[in-house]
């Protein structure tokens, strides 16, 4: 296995394509409304990546992905494709954005609520997202991958939730995906162990229900098999001398 271990002038760029990619998230923000469609908002996305940042968005193409940024609703788990679905109160959402500036990539995603969601679908936002920072939380040289999956497990389950298997983080860089895979579960210990310099993504999917999920005829697009919500949130975060730095965290924002 073959972790690229970023030098300073990289992270500068990586930094870059960070703050980038969570700037498409904080501008999507108010549109996100009843009446919407996930097309639409991919459109915005598009445009803004690609007239007022200067990047390319890295989905679109990727692996024959046909949009922009992944739009994700209610029992989807990951990867929905922006289409002419209307969003409706009560429905949960997440936007996967990834940006590619001077080569350079940058990956992170949040849920938005549609009006009111039900108490299901807001438990499994609110726990993908504390099981989130309490895997990033993890993140210091000398910690393994297996102590990141492990927390993100142990809490995710005490909250009655599950952890998807199937999809993980990943190493990220002049590479979408890049070596290593960032399982979401695991053992405290095990693993590869965590060096200054290495940048990867945590970004647990986390099912109200059960954690089995299929793939949908579209070839993308993964939902829950029990139908149950489901819900994710990302960051893409370097490894430093004592600990971690979120490079997709707008200052003065929470994780
Ligand atoms: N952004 C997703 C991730 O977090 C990957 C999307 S791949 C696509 O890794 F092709 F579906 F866009
Ligand atoms: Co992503
Ligand atoms: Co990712």
């Amino acid at each position: 296995m073959s972790v690229h271990i970023k030098s300073a002038e990289e992270l500068e760029k990586m930094r870059v394509s960070g703050r980038l990619a969570a700037e498409v998230l904080r501008m999507i923000a108010p549109y996100v409304k009843p009446g919407v469609t996930t097309g639409e908002l991919d459109r915005i996305c598009h445009d803004y990546i690609v007239n007022e940042q200067g990047a390319y968005p890295s989905p679109l193409n990727y692996h024959g992905f046909p949009k922009s940024v992944c739009t994700t609703v209610n029992h989807q788990v990951c990867h929905g494709i922006p289409g002419d679905r209307e969003l409706r109160d009560g429905d949960i959402l997440n936007i996967d954005i990834t940006v590619n500036k001077d080569g350079w990539h940058g990956d992170t995603s949040k849920m938005f609520y549609v009006g009111e969601p039900s108490k299901k679908a807001r438990k499994a936002s609110e726990v993908a997202h504390e099981s989130m920072v309490r895997g990033i939380e993890q993140v210091r040289p000398g910690a393994t991958l297996g102590d990141i999956g492990h927390a993100i497990q142990t809490y995710a389950e005490s909250q009655h939730c599950s952890v998807v298997r199937e999809y993980c983080g990943h190493g990220i860089g002049q590479g979408f995906h890049e070596e290593p895979q960032v399982m979401h579960y695991g053992r405290p210990g095990e693993g590869l162990t965590l060096e200054p310099g290495m940048v990867f993504t945590i970004e647990p999917m986390i099912n109200a229900g059960k954690r089995h999920v299929k793939l949908l005829k579209d070839g993308w697009t993964v939902v829950t098999k029990d139908h149950s919500p489901s819900a994710q949130w990302e960051h893409t975060l370097v490894v430093t001398e004592d600990g971690y730095e979120v490079l997709t965290q707008l200052p003065g924002d929470p994780l």
